[in-house]
């Protein structure tokens, strides 16, 4: 993320971090930490927080504790089906947790990605493949289905209790409805679909048929986020006024395949008439057609345009058009929006504005429409702005949040930098935390890349940094007594997500088979704690970021920015800004 920190510097800001949250679990300022070594697995977490010693090891509290799942002893597992086994399909095969959800179906258009998710792929690929998982004979206890329709006519002799939906984004919601018609519960990969519109429906199916709907934005069951959060929230970075989020990608070297590769390529015309090609350019968006998964189709072609396709590559390519995808904002995008406006205590933004386009693959070059260049800048409230967490009554406090996304340099590291009067933290790859203070005027060192942090105040007064000294050339080697160690940052979510999506729908069945999705006078759920944390409309809110920002950006768009209104967050309106703001011509 920062251009030019040293590997020491990096080690120095991971040690800070590291440093800064025990110094605020031992002031009891942390739930998801727990201080005097107690054992992290049993406890309630509740006590926790009044666990207060002066020093001793800081423990990260399991992630199962910290989400409110820890009581799973004595479940079954949830049958569970796969629709969608692509490139995602293969990360959550890889990452679930078999004695929370036992996948039981898997569903897929793609005859080789029906293959691949029982084979799955060699390490370090994160796709274990269900042979993996479930030993090399799953294909004889797994069953696997063409078609939604077909899966769920087979859903009670399966014994099926939920889905997880891994495929394109404009088939989310029509696909969850089903699932839903059929009595299932839902984990739905993001974005959650492909207008605010759908969104709305499928958060009123899921209050109406009392079922669970999830939607997997990951970093809300990320234990790295939830202890940066935590930290964040304490106030040490003073006043923020700046989150810096991006996700570079260098997607302009030429593709080459291998003799052996192209064999496995679709030759001749696609059902559109036109001829199957190979991508010019190396991108994970746009594979080649695999001959394999035309076959079917060029043999019937009305099957795939009924499912909403124009040709065999649009259902390969799906992230390049606007019918199928949503883009950067929606693919990468979303995920760190979602992180900002969690950091910024769950707010919604005030407006939008961007600018983006085909910068690099250009007019004719590549018949993609997903944009290959963003930068979009989003008000947000900061705590004591009238929408802010506070609800202060200071309408200037507003919190820029600029993302930027380009395909053809990847020199940086995706995450978000939050920049404050008091601090700076880097959120890196979904695995990394690094912390630094800012430095104070005529205090020499006292602040700065190479500078060692303690937290001071966080007992009584207001939690801040201190500089104690600098770091040595080995930055991060020592860090002072008691201070907290050893969270597992290859946690990045899913296997969580899964984890608490199964817990929920258990909770369901003991509370009598309905999920109650009322909310106090404060606007809470009052079941928060068996709702899943990405629950619709928070998975709504996401959306609306991603698409009005791809609205914004569209070359038919004429207005310079976008104020959101609070009724497009609200399901229970049906005012949605695609209908008020859709792009139009001069
Ligand atoms: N949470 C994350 O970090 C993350 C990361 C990558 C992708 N995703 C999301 O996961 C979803 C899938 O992405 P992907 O990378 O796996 O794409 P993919 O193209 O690799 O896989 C999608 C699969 O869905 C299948 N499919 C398409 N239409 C279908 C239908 N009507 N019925 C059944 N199967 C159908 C396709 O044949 C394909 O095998 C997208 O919504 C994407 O945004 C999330």
């Amino acid at each position: 993320m920062a251009l030019d920190l040293t590997p020491e510097q990096k080690a120095a800001g991971k040690a800070n971090f590291e440093q800064a949250a025990g110094d605020l679990a031992r002031a009891g300022k942390m739930d998801s930490m727990v201080t005097g070594g107690t054992d992290p697995t049993k406890p309630d977490r509740r006590d926790f927080i009044k666990a207060t010693v002066a020093a001793g090891a800081v423990v990260p509290v399991s992630a199962a504790v910290y989400f409110g799942y820890n009581s799973w002893k004595g479940n079954k597992a949830v049958r569970t089906a796969l629709i969608g086994t692509g490139d995602e399909g293969g990360v959550l095969v890889g990452d679930h947790n078999p004695e929370y959800n036992e996948i039981v179906a898997v569903c897929d258009i793609r005859p080789t990605n029906l293959d691949r998710i029982f084979e799955g792929e060699k390490a370090p690929s994160p796709r274990k493949g269900l042979n993996g998982l479930y030993g090399k004979d799953s294909g004889k206890k797994i069953a696997r289905y063409t078609t939604v329709e077909s899966l769920l006519a087979d859903a009670k002799k399966l014994g099926l209790e939920a889905v997880v939906i891994a495929t394109p984004l404009h088939t989310h919601d029509t696909i969850a409805k089903l699932c839903m018609d059929a009595g299932l519960h839902v984990l739905c990969e993001k974005l959650m679909a492909s207008s605010i519109t759908k969104c709305k429906e499928m958060i009123r199916y899921a209050k109406d048929k009392g079922l669970l709907l999830s939607v997997g934005h990951q970093r809300h069951y990320s234990t790295l986020y939830a202890h940066a959060i935590e930290v964040l929230q304490n106030g040490i970075l003073g006043d923020v006024k700046h989150i810096r989020a991006q996700w570079p990608r260098n997607n302009s070297w030429p593709f080459t395949a291998t003799a052996a590769d192209k064999e496995k390529f679709a030759t001749g015309n696609d059902i559109d008439g036109k001829p199957f090609d190979l991508p010019y350019y190396r991108d994970g968006w746009c594979k080649p057609v695999l001959a394999a998964d035309a076959e079917p189709f060029l043999k019937e072609p009305q099957k795939l345009r009924d499912l909403g396709y124009n040709s065999i590559t649009e259902l390969t390519r799906w992230r390049l058009y606007e019918k199928t995808g949503g883009g950067l904002m929606a693919e990468l995008g979303s995920h760190q929006l979602d992180a900002s406006s969690i950091i910024l205590g769950h707010v919604h933004p005030l407006a939008v504005s961007g600018i983006g386009g085909k910068y690099f693959y250009g007019p004719g070059r590549n018949d993609r429409e997903s944009l290959d260049g963003v930068f979009v800048t989003y008000e947000f409230p900061g705590p004591n702005h009238p929408k802010g967490a506070k609800h202060g009554k200071d309408e200037s406090d507003i919190v820029i949040v600029t993302y930027s996304s380009f395909n053809s340099n990847s020199f940086e590291d995706y995450g978000e930098c939050v920049m404050g009067s008091r601090g700076t933290m880097i959120l890196s790859k979904e695995a990394e935390v690094y912390l630094y203070k800012e430095p104070e005027p005529g205090k020499g060192a006292s602040g700065g890349r190479d500078t060692k942090v303690t937290v001071t105040g966080a007992g009584g007064g207001k939690a801040a940094m201190e500089a104690t000294s600098t770091w040595g050339g080995g930055g991060g080697a020592a860090i002072s007594k008691g201070a907290a160690v050893g969270w597992d940052s290859a946690v990045r979510g899913y296997r969580t997500e899964m984890e608490h999506f199964a817990y929920c729908v258990r909770m369901w069945q003991k509370r009598g088979g309905k999920v109650d999705y009322s909310k106090n006078e404060k606007g809470e759920l009052v079941n928060k704690e068996i709702i899943p944390r990405c629950h619709g409309e928070v998975a709504m809110a996401d959306a609306i970021l991603a698409l009005s920002a791809n609205m914004v950006m569209h070359k038919d768009y004429k207005e310079k920015r976008l104020a959101y209104e609070d009724a497009w967050f609200d399901s229970t309106k049906d005012d949605v800004p695609e209908t008020k703001h859709a792009p139009k011509k001069a």
